[in-house]
């Protein structure tokens, strides 16, 4: 099996490093410059599937957390756990597009089929509390690689099957998205997304229901 092929469906971290130096070998070649080998580029996941390739950034901040993605997807998108048991799950077939950030501290799981545009966000913590005099330390206790998670709060976010988000849509703590339903672009989901319905706006509400022959 080629090289290429190979780092595309096991990307485990030793060899996308490996990878990564062989993306790195140029050669000059008449005056021209020459790639040696071209891999699949992609930083490094808990598990990738066949055939998926993820162009974007990758920051898993603990090393108890992980990244699962699935067979024939295309990640654009920067993939960020922040803690310790922070996981992402993405299933098959999804395409996330570039400038879209999946911030995870609990819990982000995409199912198969799953369309998110560019330029959003899906975060499933406020990561700060509401009361000042509680988040008044973040930033010093951040800083000193001590974040206190527990006056943070956040609930897992869940989008279903065949779902479609526009560009620079939000989607916060404790949404799920309905299977085979469709957020506008710009908008802020803060509530559970009906399957088959259409909703946009900030916060996102009901604009119609997806006739059956559209399913
Ligand atoms: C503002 C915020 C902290 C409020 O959290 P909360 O107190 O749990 O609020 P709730 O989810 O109970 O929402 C209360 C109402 O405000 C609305 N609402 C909440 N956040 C909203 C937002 N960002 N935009 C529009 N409406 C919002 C909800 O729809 C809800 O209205 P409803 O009852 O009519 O449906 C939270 O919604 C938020 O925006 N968090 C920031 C997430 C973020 O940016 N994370 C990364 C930070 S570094």
């Amino acid at each position: 099996m080629e090289l290429k092929n190979l780092t595309r469906q096991i990307c485990p971290p030793l060899l996308w490093r490996f990878a990564g130096a062989l993306k790195r070998r140029v050669v000059k070649s008449g005056g021209v410059a020459v790639r040696t080998a071209v891999v699949a580029t992609g930083p490094r996941v808990t598990h990738c599937g066949p055939r998926s390739e993820l162009r974007g950034q990758v920051d898993m901040r603990s090393t108890k957390s992980s990244i699962f993605v699935g067979s024939d997807c295309l990640i654009e998108g920067t993939l960020v756990t922040e803690k310790e048991g922070s996981i992402i799950r993405i299933g098959n077939n999804v395409f996330i597009g570039g400038g879209t950030l999946l911030d995870c501290a609990s819990s982000i799981e995409i199912e198969d089929d799953v369309l998110i545009s560019y330029g959003g966000i899906i975060a499933d913590s406020d990561n700060h509390s509401i009361s000042y005099s509680r988040r008044r330390g973040d930033l010093a206790r951040w800083k000193a690689g001590a974040y206190d998670w527990s006056q943070a709060p956040m609930k897992p976010i869940l989008i279903r099957r065949g779902a479609w988000l526009g560009a620079r849509v939000i989607v916060l703590k404790g949404v799920t998205i309905g299977e085979g339903s469709v957020v506008g672009a710009g908008s802020v989901v803060t509530r559970d997304v009906a399957p088959y319905t259409l909703v946009a706006g900030n916060p996102a509400r009901l604009i119609r229901e997806i006739p059956l022959n559209d399913r």
